[in-house]
Order: C-alpha cells, then sequence, then structure tokens
C-alpha cells in the first residue's frame, strides 16, 4: 500500500515537474500557446483568445469582429486590423478582408504596383505618359510602366497614339508644301480648291431642300383642290 502510494505521489510529482520543465523551457505543442504557466490550445484561424484555459477549462475563443482577421491559429487576444486599399496610394481592393484573409490591394486603372509584400501591393505609381513626337510601344499594366519610343523620321505622334502617322505626302498629292512635318506635328500642304468645295456643297443642299419643299407643297395642293372636304363627309356618316 505504501510503495503504492509512493508510486503515485512519484507520478504526480514527474506529471507537474514535467509541466513547469515544459513551461520553463517554452516548449508548448505548436497548436498549443502558453498563458499563466498552462499550455493552452490556440483559437482557430478567424478567432481570438477571449479567456485562456484554466487547470479546469478549456480555451474560449470568439470569431474576430467586421474589419479584422486572423490568418492563422494563435492564442492571441486581438485580431489584426484589414489591410486598406489607399486610394492616395493609386490603390484599390482585388480581394476583401475576411475573418481569416486579409485584404489584397492592386493598382487602379492607370497604375502599376511598385511595391509587393505577400502577393499584395502597397504602392503604385500612375503609368508615365507618352511625349508628342512619341508613341506608345509598349501598354502599361498593373505591374509595368508605360514604354515610349521616338516616332521614326517622316512620322508624328501627339503621343496619345500606340504607332506614328506618316507625315502627309503633298508632293505625291499635286499639292505644294507649306511646312514641312515634324515628330509632332503633320506636314502642311496647299489646300487649292477647298476654299471652293465648301460653298458648292452647301448650294447643292440648298437648291435640294428648295425643291424638296415645293415638291411637297405642290402635292398638298393638290390633294385639296381634288377632294375638297370629302373626307370629312365621309367620317360623318
Ligand atoms: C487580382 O487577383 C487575381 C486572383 O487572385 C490575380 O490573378 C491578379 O493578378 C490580381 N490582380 C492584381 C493586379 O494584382
Ligand atoms: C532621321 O533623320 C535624322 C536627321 O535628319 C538622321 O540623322 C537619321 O539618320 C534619320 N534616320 C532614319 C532612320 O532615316
Ligand atoms: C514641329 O513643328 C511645330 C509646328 O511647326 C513646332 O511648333 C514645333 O516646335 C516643332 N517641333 C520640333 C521638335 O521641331
Amino acid at each position: 500500500m505504501t510503495s503504492g502510494g509512493n508510486s503515485l505521489t512519484a507520478a504526480v510529482l514527474l506529471i507537474i515537474m514535467m509541466k513547469v520543465f515544459s513551461v520553463l523551457t517554452q516548449s508548448c505543442p505548436s497548436t498549443m500557446y502558453q498563458a499563466q504557466g498552462l499550455c493552452c490550445q490556440k483559437c482557430p484561424a478567424g478567432n481570438r483568445v477571449k479567456t485562456d484555459c484554466t487547470e479546469t477549462a478549456h480555451t474560449s475563443c470568439v470569431a474576430c469582429e467586421d474589419g479584422t482577421h486572423m490568418d492563422k491559429p494563435s492564442g492571441l487576444k486581438q485580431c489584426t486590423h484589414c489591410t486598406i486599399c489607399d486610394l492616395s496610394f493609386g490603390l484599390k481592393e482585388n480581394r476583401t478582408c475576411t475573418s481569416t484573409l486579409d485584404t489584397v490591394c492592386k493598382p487602379e486603372d492607370g497604375f502599376y504596383c511598385v511595391d509587393v509584400a505577400a502577393g499584395s501591393c502597397m504602392a503604385a505609381h500612375k503609368h508615365r505618359q507618352c511625349q508628342p513626337g512619341e508613341y506608345i510601344s509598349q501598354t502599361g499594366t498593373a505591374f509595368r510602366d508605360t514604354e515610349c519610343s521616338d516616332c521614326s523620321n517622316g512620322t508624328f505622334s501627339d503621343g496619345t497614339l500606340k504607332f506614328c502617322r506618316p507625315h502627309r505626302p503633298c508632293e505625291s498629292l499635286n499639292l505644294k508644301l507649306i511646312r514641312p512635318g515634324n515628330a509632332t506635328t503633320d506636314a502642311q500642304c496647299e489646300e487649292q480648291d477647298q476654299d471652293n468645295v465648301v460653298p458648292i456643297i452647301i448650294g447643292c443642299l440648298l437648291t435640294i431642300l428648295v425643291i424638296g419643299i415645293v415638291i411637297v407643297i405642290v402635292i398638298y395642293v393638290k390633294r385639296k383642290t381634288l377632294c375638297p372636304k370629302r373626307g370629312e363627309n365621309n367620317r360623318e356618316q
């Protein structure tokens, strides 16, 4: 009996010593955390600790509040605030925050990412704007800036196009070259007949209009004289 009692005491002592040892060497298993000399069960992702475990009770957990998250099991008493994609950094949301996953940000349209951390964009810059005399040789994306290249000889661009337009070939149009083109501006030719074309077109349109009106009037008058008031009499019967 005494030996049985002794071995029980020894076992209890051993357990207490192991507990103390594990606390001293901080060796709670990875699914547990240390609180007040005990190894407590961690709360699952999406939750935080409400109260630590005791000798007699398990850890008590509660779900993360809106706007906070916990992405892995932990013994923390606070969930982490969700990242806000800051418009003033050129960012918008690519994935909304959930209780287990933080927000993922991406560049706004017209911006590209300059700083990525954990798959989320932290800062973005506006795409560069090509200058007159350049064309957009590579359209910007969320990850890459726009690339610009110079227009080659004989072409021009205002910087908003993906190509440069060739200068107007005045000579081959039998027109007089007034001002040669450069990389930003088209060549200018003398428009020999242009001054006459517009009045002629307007004259033609006016003539057609007048003829049309005359025809309408003639038809109207003819109808009135052919069937005077007959329509009205028929309707009354
Ligand atoms: C947005 O999320 C999708 C899906 O995770 C991903 O494929 C895409 O690259 C992300 N967009 C940006 C701009 O980061
Ligand atoms: C374009 O013009 C410049 C100056 O006139 C000349 O130096 C250059 O060789 C030309 N390039 C081509 C591709 O014709
Ligand atoms: C191109 O021509 C325009 C109009 O003549 C002029 O204003 C501009 O300065 C010229 N640009 C260059 C690079 O020569």
